[in-house]
């Protein structure tokens, strides 16, 4: 049994394998329509989602299953002090697999650890956002043709954005990537991974403005400030509007940079940039969709001919 809570948990070989079946899936919706009948999925969510968790349940209806959990910590027994691992463990009766996302770093690993059925990890507090991942690679993978070979730049709140953390995780497995990481000097990202970095020898660079790198990149990464995760809300406020894409800064950008972003957007990207054709946000969400039913048909085993 598989379990998915780092993007590096599968080899380069089985993402592009996991890929093209995201792709098939695309094409063929008809063909997985009842891939998964008589299965359940678990969403168990102990902190705020609205395009992980339905865009989970909504791939596993696409593929014919059904979807039970609870999208609150305070509407699950963990408001009455159950652990995850005696959660999980009940979960597992009752459906096939799991998604968990949870406050805690580290509490889907647990969870993991103690289940008898698949436990994908949905986000755990700053730490990893593997399916926030798989969706922006395909993503990439799709709208370019490639993963390697371009420069990223990665902007907002790089030291809490666990999306941030498992994008570059991931992406220093791909030939020719270079990053540029724009944050201001409180959301730096953290120690690890630029340690990380140097020891893989992987080109990167940091700075604070976002107007002079712009002409470099072949894709933004933008993000959001993470409120919950800051310890006071003056830094919160401080912070929060650091930066605004634009029309005016989207000027600077090569003619086929595109910009993503996991969402849920606040100012970071004025709404105008919206109708530019290199905003590819949306689109993103909706690769999400196909990335997740593969994934699931993978940890369930399920083959579709
Ligand atoms: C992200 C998350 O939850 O980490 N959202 C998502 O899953 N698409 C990013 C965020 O909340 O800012």
């Amino acid at each position: 049994m598989r379990h998915l809570m780092n993007p590096l948990d599968f080899t380069v070989q089985e993402l592009d394998q996991l890929f093209d079946l995201a792709v098939d899936i695309e094409k063929n919706m008809d063909k997985y329509a009842h891939a998964c009948a008589g299965k359940k999925l678990a969403t168990c969510f102990y902190e705020p989602s609205t395009r992980t968790r339905l865009s989970f349940e909504s791939a596993m209806l696409n593929l014919g299953g059904s979807v039970i959990g609870f999208s609150d910590a305070g509407s699950s027994s963990a408001s009455k002090g159950e652990s995850v691992s005696d959660t999980i463990r009940v979960i597992s009766c009752f459906a096939d697999i799991c998604a968990m996302r949870h406050p805690k770093e580290g509490a889907p690993m647990v969870a993991a650890s103690r289940s008898s059925i698949p436990v994908i990890n949905a986000g755990d507090g700053g730490h990893q956002h593997p399916t926030q991942t798989l969706t922006d690679l395909l993503t990439i993978r799709s709208l370019k043709g490639r993963l390697s070979n371009f420069t990223i730049g990665l902007c907002g709140d790089l030291k809490f954005g666990r999306t941030v953390h498992s994008l570059i995780n991931a992406l220093v497995r791909y030939e020719g990537i270079k990053f540029i990481f724009i944050s201001p000097e409180e959301l730096k990202v953290p120690d690890y991974i630029t340690d990380m970095l140097k020891e893989k020898n992987i080109p990167y660079e940091e700075v604070i403005r976002l107007e002079s790198i712009m002409p470099q990149l072949d894709f933004l990464y933008m993000t959001r400030v993470q409120r919950e995760r800051f310890f006071n809300e003056e830094d919160y406020v401080r912070l929060k509007d650091f930066y605004i894409l634009d029309k005016a800064k989207m000027e600077l950008a090569k003619k086929d940079m595109l910009v993503l972003h996991p969402l849920p957007r606040v100012n970071e990207i004025s709404v105008e940039v919206d109708d530019d054709p290199r905003a590819a946000y949306f689109k993103q969400v909706q690769y999400g969709v196909y990335v997740r039913m593969a994934l699931i048909l993978t940890l369930l085993n399920i083959k579709v001919y």
